[in-house]
This record gives structure tokens, sequence and C-alpha cells, in this order.
């Protein structure tokens, strides 16, 4: 996806926004998502994929909680439902594509929330006729961001406040899992990794982990445990069977700001599916950046 902005702005700017204006979105700026929209049909890894803005009604709102999302949300004009099928790398793919439409919102100053849950079987579903073979793992509400003077406020906090991200010794590596990777082995990188690092995800828990490997830059999930499967099981019982793999969206999230970063920097890369097989117990292969 092509914006008019730096893609590090957009970034900087995104924030879980919760509270909204209780507005409909302008017309005009629908339109101009929407645009956006139709103009993804499948994620890096092929899985085809599709999304719509649908308008928020009071039973959505209430819905929420019982499909296993969290955090209050209030007075979102609407939310950006998506469908993807099923692949390989299909939880990736969605995460990549609703991050690229959320940074696309974010430039149309819109505030956004990722919501993830089990979303197949709800009244969500039903807006976008999604069919047995595709998955909802996750939408996002949005709609006008209620305060933008304390909007402001939290992005000064959060790009100062480092504590609020994992460090660039727990998150990024020089060639092997254990070498943390310093700065200045990045070389022109490093900004992309800033970027990567201020990534949203389930939770907060930043699963993401990066080996560098000359020029190739190798993607893995570090899993938090006791998270995913298990919170589902306690937040919905027998419905959680459905819950999707948060951190493989988390993953997608992650791809999409190392994409549109190292293209922004006129790296064009491409993303293969070659286990290097340097990771150790605790992580899980998922992708590579290569030039
Ligand atoms: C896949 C995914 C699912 C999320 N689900 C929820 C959710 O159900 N409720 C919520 O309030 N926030 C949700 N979030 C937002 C995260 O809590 C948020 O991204 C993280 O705490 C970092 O804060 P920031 O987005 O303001 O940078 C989700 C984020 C991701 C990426």
């Amino acid at each position: 996806m092509i914006y008019d902005k730096p893609i590090a702005e957009l970034i900087e700017r995104r924030f879980s926004c919760r509270t909204y204006a209780d507005q409909p979105i302008a017309a005009q700026t629908q339109q101009r998502l929407r645009e956006r929209m139709t103009s993804l049909g499948a994620g890096p890894f092929g899985t085809p994929l599709r999304f719509e803005l649908v308008a928020a009604t009071e039973q959505d709102r209430a819905a929420l909680k019982g499909l296993g999302t969290y955090g209050f949300i209030r007075g979102a004009a609407g939310f950006i439902v998506g469908a993807v099928g099923r692949g390989a790398k299909d939880f990736e793919d969605y995460g990549y594509a609703m991050e690229a439409l959320i940074l696309a919102a974010t430039e149309l100053d819109l505030g956004t929330c990722w919501l993830g849950g089990t979303f197949t079987r709800s009244s969500f579903a039903e807006k976008i006729h999604a069919s047995s073979e595709e998955h909802m793992p996750a939408v996002a509400s949005i709609g006008r961001v209620a305060n933008p003077e304390q909007a402001r406020r939290g992005l000064l906090r959060r790009l100062t406040q480092a504590e609020s991200r994992l460090s660039w010794e727990i998150l990024f590596f020089d060639q092997e899992f254990g070498t943390p990777l310093v700065r200045e082995s990045a070389g022109r990188f490093a900004p992309v990794l800033d970027l990567v690092r201020l990534a949203p995800s389930g939770s907060n828990k930043q699963p993401w982990r990066i080996v560098k490997d000359g020029e190739t830059w190798h993607f893995y999930i570090e899993r938090t445990p006791g998270y995913g499967k298990g919170l589902a099981t306690r937040l919905l019982g027998s419905k959680s069977e459905a819950f999707p793999d948060i951190q493989r969206i988390d993953l997608g999230i992650a791809i999409c700001h190392f994409d549109l970063a190292s293209r922004e920097i006129g790296v064009m890369g491409t993303w293969v599916v070659e286990d290097p097989t340097l990771g150790g117990p605790l992580t899980e292969y998922v992708a590579s950046f290569v030039v």
C-alpha cells in the first residue's frame, strides 16, 4: 500500500484508541478507506483476504466482551472487519493486511484499536458474509479520536517511555539467538527495527524476535507461556476452540512494519519461508526477508 505521509510518522502516531468521539466518519473519508480496502486482495504470503468498513451498532459494542476481546471500547463509529481464506500463513497475512489498513486510517486522522477474538461465528461474520472456509481472527474499532490533545500527549509519552516496549537486546539478534544486535551492526535497518518495536501486539506481549543474517532477516515467534489458547480457555470456556492464534497475527503486523519501513529506505525485499534452523526451543520460525 502507498501512503502520502512518511511511514515512520504514521507508525509513531498510531495507538490503541479505546475512546472515540461517538460521531459517524465523514462519507468522503469512508470512501477513501474503502478504496484502500478493495486494493488489498492477498497478503504477502498469498492468502486471499477481504475487508469491509461497517457501522457500529449498540449490539456490536456489547457483543465484543463475549468474543474474548479485552478493554472497553467507547463510542466507536464502526469496525474494520475482514475475512481470510485458509492457508499456511493465513493469520500472518491477515495481521499484515489489517495493519496496512490501520495505518491508512491513521493517515486519515482516525483512531483505531485491534480487537482479537472469536469472530468467525459472530454477528460480525454476518456483516461480511464470511464462509465456513474463511477465518475472522480480529476486527478493529474505528472512529474519530475523542480527545486529540490527549492522544498527542500520549504519543509523546509513548515515544519517550521506552518501557512500554521490550529492548533491542531482547528482540533483535546478530547471526544467532544469544548475540544481541547492536545498532551499528543493523546499519541502515536500525530505523526499520525501531518501527517494528512500535508495532501493536495482543496484550502488548511483543512476541516478535528477529535474527539478522547478512542481508537476510529471519522472523520468529517467542510464545508467551499461558497466553493464547490458555487465556482463551479461561475467558471463553468451550468456545475457546475457535480462538485464533493471536501471536501469529502479531508477527504479520511486525512483518508489515518491517516491509513498509524498508521500502521507504529504498529496499525492496521478498518474503520467503525457508527455515534456516537457527531457532532454539523457545522460538518458532515464521519467515525471512531476503534482499
Ligand atoms: C492481534 C491483537 C489483538 C488485540 N486485542 C485487543 C483487545 O481485544 N482489546 C484491546 O483493548 N486491545 C487489543 N489489542 C491492542 C493491544 O493491547 C495494544 O496494541 C498494545 O497494548 C500496545 O499498545 P498500543 O497499540 O497503544 O501501542 C490487540 C492488539 C493486537 C495486535
